[in-house]
């Protein structure tokens, strides 16, 4: 039977959570592994509130019983816990391959701790081979997708079931395909100046500590151990 290493480094990040906290749960096929993971020690006695970073966590974490909270009502989240598609050593990471990223950067802004979670093929020598999704307004989308060109991020409009995808929040979804090694600075700087992209998927040095699911067990490296490698 093969490792299943998502579900190993989603089940150790639910331990880090404990009575009382406000969680911010991700999404993903990582995520949901965690968030089963805690279904199953709220059913045990664990007293949480949660807030999910999408209509799919909204809808799984529902199920399995465990009370959810709107982001609006929060001041802060104790903890918030996602998946990741792409991450260096210095924890760039590219979020938002399935198109949470808006509702996961505000979560994970908000959290006074912030994990990321996934099988050891995310960790990357530098960013950028897996394209970067950015969130985009419906309105003159035609416009801002040329602006994306014309910076030479060849973008690709997102698409599911023949027409455009569209992301929990009404918005579009063009995925750069930038290459690595991406000069991270450089392209936030340039679309924070893009008029009519709304959010992207670059995550820059926003975690704590990360929860690597391995052949041999999660590792959990935090900004030091990771440079140290150890
Ligand atoms: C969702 O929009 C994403 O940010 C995911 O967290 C990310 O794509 C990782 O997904 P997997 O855990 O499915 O690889």
């Amino acid at each position: 039977m093969s490792i299943n290493k998502k579900k190993i480094a989603g089940e150790k990040a639910a331990e880090f959570i404990k009575d009382g906290m406000t969680v911010g749960l991700g999404t993903g096929s990582t995520a949901k592994y965690l968030v089963e993971k805690v279904g199953e020690m709220v059913k045990n006695g664990l007293k949480i509130q949660a807030v999910a970073t999408s209509k799919a966590t909204e809808d799984q974490a529902k199920e399995l019983g465990i009370s959810l909270v709107d982001v609006n009502d929060v001041e802060c989240i104790d903890i918030a816990i996602d998946g990741v598609d792409e991450i260096d050593r210095d924890f760039n990471a590219t979020k938002g391959g399935g198109g949470a990223l808006f509702r996961e950067k505000i979560v994970a802004s908000l959290a006074n701790k912030v994990i990321w979670i996934m099988d050891d093929s995310k960790l990357v020598e530098s960013i950028g081979e897996f394209p970067l999704p950015v969130e985009i307004l419906p309105y003159g989308y035609k416009v801002t997708f040329k602006r994306l060109e014309a910076l030479g991020y060849n973008p690709v409009m997102r698409l599911k079931n023949d027409g455009l995808f569209v992301t929990d929040n009404g918005n579009y979804i063009a995925d750069l395909h930038i290459g690595a090694p991406a000069d991270v600075d450089d392209i936030k700087q340039k679309l924070d100046n893009t008029v009519g992209v709304l959010e992207t998927g670059q995550f820059l040095k926003m975690c704590d500590c990360i929860v690597v699911g391995t052949c041999d067990g999660a590792r959990i490296y935090d900004a030091v151990s990771i440079i140290a490698g150890c």
